[in-house]
């Protein structure tokens, strides 16, 4: 879960008048939404779509997909149709925090987003494959990303694409 210090972050870094667009959502959503003007959240268990009245959820299963050649157990993300057809035109900032790690999150390399001079964040980089995930991202992009602690012994991660 996005914990207040990184959420802080994303505050001081595009304000609180920003669209935030969220991979994977949960009860820190509705602090998010407390936070900025607009945030819109793509999730794929209905379950954890807590504040529908606050959030744009777009609902999107996962299913199969072709895997990063770097990530060969990576096989679902979310339907790239539906983002296709769902997300909108118009974030500042997007978190990286889903799908679950089990499942794997380069997805996120693969996938064609149409916005992407926006503020990056990614959650969970103290997990091997999560770090490993945000530096390929940053690499394709010809980014560096930078880390940030998160408690103790955790770690988020920025790359800012922005300029
Ligand atoms: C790391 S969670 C995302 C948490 C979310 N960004 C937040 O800050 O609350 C990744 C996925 O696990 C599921 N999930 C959300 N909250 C959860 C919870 N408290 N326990 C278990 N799974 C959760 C959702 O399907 C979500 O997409």
């Amino acid at each position: 879960m996005i914990n207040k210090v990184m959420q802080d972050a994303v505050l001081e870094k595009v304000g609180a008048d920003a669209h935030v667009l969220e991979l994977g959502a949960g009860e820190g959503t509705g602090r998010l939404a407390d936070m900025f003007s607009k945030v819109t959240a793509v999730e794929h268990n209905e379950k954890w779509m807590l504040y529908p009245d606050r959030v744009n959820y777009i609902y999107a299963p996962l299913v199969d997909v072709v895997s990063h050649e770097r990530f060969p157990s990576h096989d679902k993300w979310y339907d790239h149709k539906i983002l296709d057809e769902s997300l909108p035109g118009d974030y500042d900032a997007v978190i990286v925090d889903g799908p679950p790690g089990y499942i794997g999150r380069s997805g996120v390399i693969n996938y064609g987003f149409k916005r992407k001079a926006v503020l990056w964040v990614f959650d969970d980089v103290w997990r091997q494959g999560d770090f490993r995930v945000m530096g390929l991202f940053a690499k394709e992009r010809g980014r560096v990303a930078v880390l940030h602690p998160s408690g103790r012994t955790r770690w988020w991660g920025e790359i800012d694409c922005r300029k």
